[in-house]
């Protein structure tokens, strides 16, 4: 990242981004670096992410958990192809999950991503070259936190968003706070979306668990599902995660 672009214009104001960085410009001063692109991710481009997006028109989604940002751009380009203007507020330490840091052998790029400088991942670094690559920066909002710090920042300031998508850590206990959580910040005829559904058994059981405890229906695939009180999405959805 080196010179200026146009990026660096003010925020809109009424934006989430402007109650939490109070005006600050985020981007200022960014520039992307073509060399340094690097849009790996999981299950990332998930057609339920279109979807959802056309169905409930959302000014606001919540992302749990972004990585390099590649599931947060694939949301952005369909906010822009449908001609929307909303915000995507994605929330990581982006300092990765324990999968991350345990990763060897076949899948040690997953380490090597959070790029460890004097002890510390650099991978915000990633993600930030890549929104601003992506020209994804006026719908993105990075919120640095750890997703229970940051639910009770979003609580506080009386968010509610129509989409919610949980994909932080996998382990049973984090994804069960995560869920309970974020739900209450789900607006009535929302759409909670869950990563990594039957491929960490984690996840499935704690969105299982939810489910039963809610009374709502669960509809996924290994990969993916969704947890909603709007009974006209939980039919329909059922048909895109089925694909
Ligand atoms: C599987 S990756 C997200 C992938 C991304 N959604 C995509 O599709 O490209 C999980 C991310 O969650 C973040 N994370 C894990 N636990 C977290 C927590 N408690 N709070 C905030 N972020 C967390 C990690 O830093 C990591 O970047």
């Amino acid at each position: 990242m080196n010179s200026p672009t146009n990026s660096e214009r003010p925020a809109t104001p009424g934006r989430l981004r402007d109650l939490i960085f109070r005006g600050q410009d985020i981007y200022a001063g960014l520039a992307p670096d073509p060399t340094k692109v690097d849009m790996q991710g999981w299950g990332s481009d998930h057609g339920i992410f279109a979807y959802c997006i056309e169905r409930l028109q959302p000014k606001l989604i919540i992302e749990v958990g972004s990585w390099k940002g590649r599931s947060a751009i694939n949301m952005a380009r369909a906010m822009q192809d449908f001609g929307m203007d909303g915000e995507i507020l994605c929330i990581d330490t982006w300092l990765g999950s324990p999968e991350h840091w345990l990763a060897d052998g076949a899948v040690e790029a997953w380490r090597s991503s959070l790029g460890i400088v004097h002890g510390y991942p650099t991978l915000y670094n990633t993600f930030l070259n890549n929104v601003v690559a992506s020209q994804c920066q006026r719908i993105i909002t990075p919120l640095p936190l750890p997703s229970e710090s940051a639910f009770f920042v979003l609580q506080r300031l009386g968010v509610k968003a129509p989409i919610i998508y949980i994909d932080a850590g996998h382990e049973y206990e984090s994804v069960s706070r995560d869920i309970a959580l974020y739900w209450q910040l789900l607006a009535p005829d929302g759409v909670m979306i869950l990563d990594d559904y039957i491929t960490f058994p984690g996840v499935t059981r704690a969105a299982t668990e939810f489910a039963l405890r809610e009374g709502i229906p669960l509809i996924g695939e290994p990969g993916k599902a969704v947890l909603t009180r709007n009974a006209s999405l939980s039919i329909t959805t059922k048909i895109i995660v089925d694909e």
